[in-house]
């Protein structure tokens, strides 16, 4: 259920050094199913040749060309009239001002003129054209008019200068592509809050406990969550991953951080989805300094975390929110049985077990092999699934509940 998936995206491609990274983003865009229609300026195939993208494609690539050959009068109709978006990646300062100003002397600016999808912009260019007066005025005027403009970036430029010009990233350019064009979908004005991740129960300064969850199933209802139009606030204790794009992001540590970025934020969600695996216990003490290693065996004294899906259910009995609240079960033995013991004691709408010790466990980054409990008492097992698909099924029958 990719965003991207029989998307009609046209590529515009533009006379900058930095033309070959649009060769990388049209495979990206062409593998998450998407038709792409590349046209390239006279100046831009100077720098890449329309072969490069015909094959990384599978579709004909555009040039100036074919604008003044035999169907010339049918392909502005044609490529323009259906996209769903045109991404202009990298945009050169003067396509930027033949943009602003209407001028269609080519066969990318003319589509652009024609066409009546939302545009993007990638401007890619040297700090002395950026800072240009006129090159300002028209990027304000274009974005006035309801144009989108990714970037530039500050970095490295080609010519071995650190400023502001470089073309945003590719994957942060389908990233933004992707949360732009689900922002109408099933799921729009819905706020979702995704807990992910292991917990830290800290002992001393740089030793906790914690447990093997990668947060990848977590992760991936985010990114379906967004990608069905949701607002979705993820509140994980990942530093390293990447987040999905538009997503609020609420970094914690402990089950106690994590209760109260859950409470101070549940009011206003809709669905509340903990996939995190928090600890039911932690050191009552956590030691000031590093506990050096002694004759004796430190002792290591526990007490129970707070339970944070009580907790909601206790503030749900008093504001209705969230109205869908979702648990997970990590089981070892008897699932089903404590499953539905948690399911009912914490009052979910739904929880979803699997068996952490199968051969497909759990943890697998990719795939895994659920079971959803329902209130009411309908249980609904599931084939093995890749983690992102498992997430369309939850999210959907999260959706016959809301
Ligand atoms: C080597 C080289 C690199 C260039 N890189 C850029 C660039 O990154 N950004 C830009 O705005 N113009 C750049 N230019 C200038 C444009 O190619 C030039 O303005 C051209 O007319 C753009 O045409 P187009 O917008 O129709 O593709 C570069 C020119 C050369 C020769």
């Amino acid at each position: 259920m990719d965003v991207l998936r029989k998307k009609r995206i046209v590529l515009g491609v533009t006379g900058s050094i930095a033309a070959y990274k649009a060769a990388a983003f049209a495979s990206s865009l062409k593998q998450h199913g998407a038709n792409v229609d590349v046209i390239l300026t006279k100046n831009a195939e100077r720098f890449i040749t329309p072969l490069t993208f015909q094959t990384l494609t599978g579709r004909k690539a555009f040039t100036d060309a074919d604008l003044w050959g035999e169907f010339g009068h049918e392909i502005p109709i044609e490529v323009g009239h259906d996209a769903d978006l045109i991404i202009i990646a990298p945009c050169t300062s003067n396509t930027i001002a033949k943009l602003n100003h209407g001028i269609s002397d080519n066969l990318l600016t003319l589509v652009c003129t024609t066409a009546s999808c939302p545009i993007l912009i990638a401007p890619a260019m040297d700090i002395a054209m950026y800072d240009n007066k006129v090159l300002q005025s028209n990027l304000r005027e274009l974005v006035n008019r309801g144009v989108k403009t990714l970037g530039p970036l500050d970095g490295q430029l080609s010519y071995g200068v650190s400023a502001v010009g470089r073309m945003m990233e590719t994957t942060e350019i389908l990233n933004f592509t992707r949360y732009f064009l689900s922002r109408d979908k099933k799921l729009k004005g819905k706020k979702f809050i995704v807990t992910v991740g292991g917990t830290k129960e800290y002992i001393d300064p740089i030793r906790f406990i914690t447990n093997r969850s990668t947060g990848q199933q977590g992760y991936e209802i985010a990114q379906a969550a967004m990608d069905m139009g949701a607002d979705v606030i993820l509140i994980t204790t990942i530093e390293a991953r990447k987040v999905p794009y538009g997503a609020e992001v609420i970094h914690v540590n402990t089950a106690e951080e994590m209760k109260q970025a859950v409470l101070n934020r549940v009011n206003e969600a809709d669905v509340l989805i903990m996939a995190a695996d928090v600890s039911d216990f932690r050191p009552k003490n956590i030691h000031k300094h590093k506990i050096k290693k002694g004759k004796d065996l430190p002792n290591i004294e526990l007490e129970f975390t707070d339970d944070i899906l009580s907790a909601v259910s206790e503030l749900k009995s008093k504001s209705d929110y969230p109205l869908v609240t979702v648990g997970f079960a990590a089981e070892s033995r008897n699932m089903l049985d404590n499953a539905n013991q948690k399911l009912n004691s914490k009052r979910l709408d739904m929880i979803v077990a699997n068996n952490i010790l199968t051969e497909d466990e759990a943890y697998d980054p990719d795939f895994n092999r659920v079971t959803i409990l329902y209130a009411g008492g309908e249980v609904e097992p599931f084939d093995l699934m890749g983690k992102y698909d498992i997430s369309v099924v939850i999210l959907e029958r999260i959706i016959q509940r809301l």
